[in-house]
């Protein structure tokens, strides 16, 4: 908008944008016309949207009537509804304004401790008056929204605390994060905290089931499931799978094996093959198999991932056998997140298991 307004001079008639219909882009169909992101389009708006937390909302409700609000910290895994519930919960104390009244500084943006000290400072020192423009009374603060905190390095974060209690007069802190454990004590011991539980199954597919009617989705029997499955709980994700298998099928309908192949998820002839090929005992068979396993483009984690249930869950490994595999896979997986090389970790994860089964030490 800024760019346009600089653009514009007095007297000239601006160029009509492409949204316009005398110039309607090729292709535009009515649903398409705005994409949005699902999982955009269905966060939720208020606190009484926000489905399956109903501890923190209840907490956060009876905090809303009383104009003292605290510090917070949310946690809990991703797609839980942590982002969603803060900007419901400003959005329901300072209704219109809640935009100006929000300063929200996430992972992407820079958050060395000199950015968040003048960021903050600045944002803070603006007063906040103690009614809306329509009149109805509003607490007289503003929220500083620190997304994904775990990422801050602990000096900013030793940094924040002293920033928080000087700021505390004219601003409350909602710091958002995944681990609570790389939250350094002070900060926490500043804040009440809020644990957002994992989303249980029942809740995931009401949430994918009504999107999928909303959005006119066909979806096949068991689709929703294993959407689900492949999700772990976490609705942004789920919700951005239906979306992608939608965008690909169109109007006919979603079949499990279409979600299979989006999703990436190894098909199980390959995870069995891995286990009798490590039986055969021949490293040169294994080598062979697992190039070809790299070829087709499966990622190591995925593989390892789907590894490590079908080994758990395999009672032809003794629990010793169990337990020296699934440390090799949390080796291996760590290493893949340090930046390791996709193939040798699987070679070596599979020479592990090839090890326990041929020749097991006692
Ligand atoms: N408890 C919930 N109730 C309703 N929708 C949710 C909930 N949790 C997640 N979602 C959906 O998932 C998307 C991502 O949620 P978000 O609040 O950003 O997750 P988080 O911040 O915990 O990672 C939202 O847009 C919303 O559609
Ligand atoms: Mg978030």
């Amino acid at each position: 908008m800024e760019a346009f307004l600089k653009g514009f001079k007095p007297g000239t008639k601006p160029k009509p944008t492409v949204k316009t219909d005398a110039n309607p882009v090729p292709t535009t169909s009515k649903k398409t016309k705005r994409p949005t992101p699902w999982v955009e389009k269905y966060r939720p708006k208020c606190m009484s949207e926000v489905v399956y937390q109903d501890e923190v909302v209840a907490v956060l409700k009876k905090s809303l009537a009383n104009p003292d609000l605290p510090n917070l910290l949310f946690y809990g895994p991703p797609g839980t509804g942590k982002t969603s519930t803060i900007l419901a919960l400003s959005r329901e104390i300072f209704g219109d304004m809640f935009k100006s009244r929000i300063l929200e500084l996430n992972a992407s943006d820079e958050r060395g401790i000199q950015v968040i000290r003048d960021k903050v400072k600045s944002f803070a020192q603006q007063t906040a008056s103690g009614v809306r423009p329509d009149g109805r009374p509003c607490p007289p603060f503003k929220i500083v929204i620190l997304d994904e905190a775990d990422s801050m390095t602990n000096a900013a974060q030793s940094a924040l605390r002293r920033t928080m209690e000087k700021a505390s007069k004219s601003t409350r802190f909602c710091l958002i994060c995944n681990y609570i454990s790389r939250i350094i004590d002070p900060l926490t011991s500043r804040c009440s905290k809020f644990r957002f539980k994992p989303l249980s199954k029942d809740t995931l597919s009401q949430r994918l089931n009504y999107i999928a009617s909303e959005e006119n989705v066909k979806v096949e029997e068991n689709v929703i499931d294993a959407v689900i499955d492949f999700s772990e709980g976490d609705l942004r994700k789920a919700i951005t799978l239906l979306q992608s298998a939608h965008r690909l099928k169109g109007e006919e309908s979603i079949t499990e094996n279409d979600i299979a192949d989006i999703s990436g998820v190894v098909p199980m002839k390959w995870i069995k093959e891995i286990i009798t090929v490590c039986e055969s005992d021949s490293y040169e068979k294994l080598e062979k198999f697992v190039c070809n396993l790299s070829y087709e483009g499966y990622t190591t984690g995925q593989v390892i991932n789907q590894l490590h249930d079908e080994v758990v869950f395999n009672d032809t490994f003794n629990d010793k056998q169990k337990s020296s595999i699934c440390e090799k896979i949390a080796v291996c997986d760590k290493r893949l997140l340090d930046g390791g090389d996709e193939y040798l970790q699987l070679m070596d994860l599979c020479c592990t298991i090839m090890q326990q089964i041929c020749h097991p030490v006692n």
